[in-house]
């Protein structure tokens, strides 16, 4: 099926206005540049003949995913009453361009009042989330943030296939845009409205050594070269995966989204070649030394640091099996135990926590210097204007203790384990109280492992 809407040509930008929440009603977001007709295929109907490889690997793919993920579709229903529907289309942008420019997600207050988007309900070629013609279509990144680009989705195909085999159904053309990370930089960093740089996995790549010649785009790790066909009948020559790997795993149901073991064995996969640990015991230290060194191209975590965990678990042990020390392991509800009483039952009882991600913030002296009310945490990302971030840098490490001087002499066992996690259960028991959430979202959340190790030493 593709879309075409009306007669009016149509390019699709995102305009700055459509990001900024205090403005009201959102403004129009279709801007008229060319000839070129809007079009977009759905890639099971339009796509798969051709092209099945593909469309079965982006199937399973978080840009599959995105906007149909029930966690954001209840983050929209929280943000739009909060903020009396001044998201406008802010979240559509980047998780369904398709909705964005068919403008098929309103934002309207219901008959009590209520402002409301119901991105649940979009029709099934917007749920497409980002599809294939979104990257295909994007022929300029105006400025790689919050969706800044300019798609032409006059029905041309652009790759980085320099001598397309002709087909009946679409002209293919060559863009060199599409091997760079930049391409992927028009979403993959994210202002909020209110200015806070929420997701920087861009900005953080492009600072970095792998920004610079013989480095790594996010292509080379995320959509890794392997030799097929580019379509069925196509020569053999060397293709990209479309599974886009990263930490998001699907949380519906196991048949209401494709490949739900299969995505979550390739995450676990990447995650166990994110990053390189050493645990050294100290004993004179009376310590333990754990070195994390980063080994993705940007920080780690990146993206929605504010939603993701990465943490060290340690566990320390008599050699008759007695545990003696913890840190890194959960409350009885499943969450770290760090020191806000609003994440966990036991706040405050692992005062040692190593701990990665994001805090989202409302600091007053962002908007009047001369403020005085405290610093408040806030936990969604439209509330925060600013973060602080406990991310390992790219091409960097980061070097901790746990401080073990209260145990006496002995023979130690100790298990450590580096894991991660695309969602705290606190940050989803938010989101079931206010916005309906289904409560068995939480428990198809797994805590993956990316490097465990056991060792022992003798404390004097
Ligand atoms: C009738 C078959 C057919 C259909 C349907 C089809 N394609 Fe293609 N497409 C091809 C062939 C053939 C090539 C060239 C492959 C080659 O040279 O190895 C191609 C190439 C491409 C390229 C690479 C362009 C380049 O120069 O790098 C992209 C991207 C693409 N198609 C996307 C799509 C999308 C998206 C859809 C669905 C909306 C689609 N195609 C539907 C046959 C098809
Ligand atoms: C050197 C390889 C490498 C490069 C280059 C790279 N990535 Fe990654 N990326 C990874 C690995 C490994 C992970 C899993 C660990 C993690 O979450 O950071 C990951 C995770 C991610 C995540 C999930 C992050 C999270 O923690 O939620 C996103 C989003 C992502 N990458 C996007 C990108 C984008 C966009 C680029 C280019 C600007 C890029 N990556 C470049 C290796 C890479
Ligand atoms: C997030 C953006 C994105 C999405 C979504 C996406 N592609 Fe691609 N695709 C790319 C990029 C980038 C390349 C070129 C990669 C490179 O050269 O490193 C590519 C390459 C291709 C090629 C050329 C052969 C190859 O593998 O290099 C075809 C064909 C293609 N894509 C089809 C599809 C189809 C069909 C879909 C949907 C089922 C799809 N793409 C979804 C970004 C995307
Ligand atoms: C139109 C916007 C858009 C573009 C362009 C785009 N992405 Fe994404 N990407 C998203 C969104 C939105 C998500 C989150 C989907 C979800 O899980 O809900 C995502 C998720 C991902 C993830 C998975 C992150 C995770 O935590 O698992 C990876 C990896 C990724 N993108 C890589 C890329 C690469 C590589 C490119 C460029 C070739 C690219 N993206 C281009 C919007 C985009
Ligand atoms: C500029 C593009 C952009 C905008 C705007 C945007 N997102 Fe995202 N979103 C992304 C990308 C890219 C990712 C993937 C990052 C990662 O996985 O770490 C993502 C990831 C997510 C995830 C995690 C998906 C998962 O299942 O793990 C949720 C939930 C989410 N976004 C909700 C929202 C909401 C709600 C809004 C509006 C307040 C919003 N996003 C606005 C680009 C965007």
């Amino acid at each position: 099926m593709n879309l075409f809407r009306g007669a009016a040509p149509m390019v699709l930008v995102c305009n700055l206005a459509c990001n900024n929440a205090e403005v009201e009603p959102p403004p129009p977001l279709l801007e008229a540049r060319t000839g070129a007709a809007l079009t977009f295929g759905t890639p099971k109907e339009d796509c798969a003949e051709c092209h099945p490889q593909h469309v079965a690997e982006w199937s399973i793919s978080p840009h599959a995913y995105a906007a149909r993920d029930p966690v954001f579709h209840a983050m929209v229903r929280m943000g739009q009453d909060q903020t009396k529907g001044k998201l406008g289309q802010f979240c559509i942008q980047c998780h369904s361009p398709p909705a964005l420019a068919l403008g098929t997600a309103p934002v309207y207050a219901d008959g009590t009042g209520k402002f409301r988007q119901d991105t649940d309900q979009i029709p099934p070629l917007e749920r497409e989330g980002v599809s294939c013609d979104v990257c295909h279509s994007i022929t300029e990144v105006i400025q790689p943030v919050n969706a800044r680009a300019v798609l032409t989705p006059n029905g041309v195909r652009r790759a980085t296939i320099q001598d397309p085999v002709e087909n009946s159904k679409h002209p293919s053309a060559y863009s060199p845009l599409h091997k760079e990370s930049l391409l992927c930089g028009m979403c993959h960093a994210v202002t909020n409205p209110k200015q806070a740089k929420i997701e920087e996995t861009f900005t953080e790549w492009q600072a970095s050594s792998f920004a610079q010649p013989g480095g790594r785009t996010c292509q080379d790790c995320h959509m890794r070269a392997y030799e097929g066909q580019a379509a069925k009948d196509g020569p053999t020559r060397m293709v990209h995966r479309h599974t886009f790997v990263g930490v998001d795993i699907s949380l519906l149901p196991p048949d209401e989204f494709p490949g739900y073991d299969e995505l979550r064995a390739l995450t676990e996969e990447l995650l166990r070649e994110s990053a390189e640990v050493t645990v050294t015991p100290q004993p004179e230290q009376k310590r333990i030394q754990i070195r994390i060194k980063n080994l993705t191209g940007h920080a780690l975590p990146s993206g929605a640091t504010a939603e993701r965990q990465m943490w060290v678990e340690l566990i320390v042990t008599t050699s008759s099996g007695a545990v003696v020390f913890e840190s890194g392991t959960l409350d009885p509800l499943g969450d770290l135990r760090d020191p806000n009483p609003s994440h966990s039952t036991m706040p405050g009882t692992d005062p040692q926590l190593i701990y990665y991600g994001q805090q989202l913030l409302d600091d007053p002296k962002v908007d009047d210097p001369n403020a005085t009310l405290p610093v408040k945490n806030v936990s969604m990302p439209w509330q925060a204007n600013a973060a602080r971030n406990f991310m390992i840098p790219v091409d960097g490490e980061d070097q901790r203790h746990f401080d073990l001087s209260a145990l006496p002499a002995g023979t130690y066992n100790v298990s450590f384990r580096l894991l991660f996690r695309s969602f705290p259960q606190y940050f989803l028991r938010i989101l079931e109280d206010v916005a309906a959430l289904d409560p068995a979202v939480k428990t198809r959340v797994p805590n993956m492992v990316m490097v465990e190790e056991n060792l022992s030493y003798q404390a004097p």
